[in-house]
């Protein structure tokens, strides 16, 4: 019934032609929005959209039993301010406006370890360029891995990349969560399982410091 009803009227749909401006998707004009890609069972998600009501929240997933989990959470918890994406998160990417997004999460990404699967992960410099096209200036860019490689990957992406500004300063700005964190499923069963997550705060050129 939430797949067949309540999908229908939260799922976004790519314009044939010209750019979507994603704050058009809420019923009221939200402060901001904020877009997480790869979300899973949403769980994340939900809990920034129950803490921040007044912003608007996209997400992607292309698992469908991730959708419905997170379709069951947006019904139990009455939100109104999430929007789904039912396909892969980069095409939303192209099709959104310039400069029309503050935040963007991508959280634990599936790591691809093995070297001939590097080019699957889903941090790389041609997602930033996307990235950096659809996010406003000062808009910031929170990722998480728990795998120490991907982690170095994201690193070396990020610093080298123009466009974003990598906001760490000490070891414990990657090691702990930032201010306004809220965990993730995925994270609380590594954690559980004894791995540990790494923590990457970017912020998009322009405007502020930095
Ligand atoms: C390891 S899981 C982490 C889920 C969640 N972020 C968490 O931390 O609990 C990665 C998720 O990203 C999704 N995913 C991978 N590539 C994607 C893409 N291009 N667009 C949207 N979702 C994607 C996968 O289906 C999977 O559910």
């Amino acid at each position: 019934m939430l797949i067949t009803e309540l999908l229908p009227r939260l799922e976004v749909r790519l314009p044939e032609r010209g750019k979507l401006d994603p704050a058009s998707l809420f019923d009221t004009a939200p402060r901001a929005v904020w877009l997480e890609i790869g979300f899973g069972g949403g769980e994340h998600l939900a809990a920034q959209a129950e803490a921040h009501r007044d912003l608007g929240l996209i997400g992607c997933e292309v698992f469908e039993n991730g959708v419905a989990r997170l379709l069951g959470q947006i019904a139990r918890r009455r939100l109104s301010n999430i929007r789904l994406f039912t396909d892969d998160g980069r095409r939303l990417v192209e099709a959104l406006t310039a400069a029309s997004v503050e935040r963007v999460f991508i959280l634990f990404p599936d790591p691809w370890p093995k070297q001939r699967h590097h080019k699957r992960r889903i941090l790389s410099t041609g997602t930033l360029d996307a990235l950096a096209r659809i996010m406003a200036e000062g808009a910031e860019l929170w990722l998480a891995t728990d795998d120490g490689g991907y982690f170095a990957w994201m690193v070396e992406r990020v610093t080298n990349h123009p466009e974003f500004v990598w906001l760490a300063r000490r070891p414990a700005d990657w090691r702990q969560p930032p201010a306004g964190w809220l965990p993730t499923r995925y994270e609380e069963k590594a954690v559980a399982a004894g791995r540990v997550p790494f923590y990457l705060r970017a912020r998009r050129r322009g405007g502020g410091a930095g």
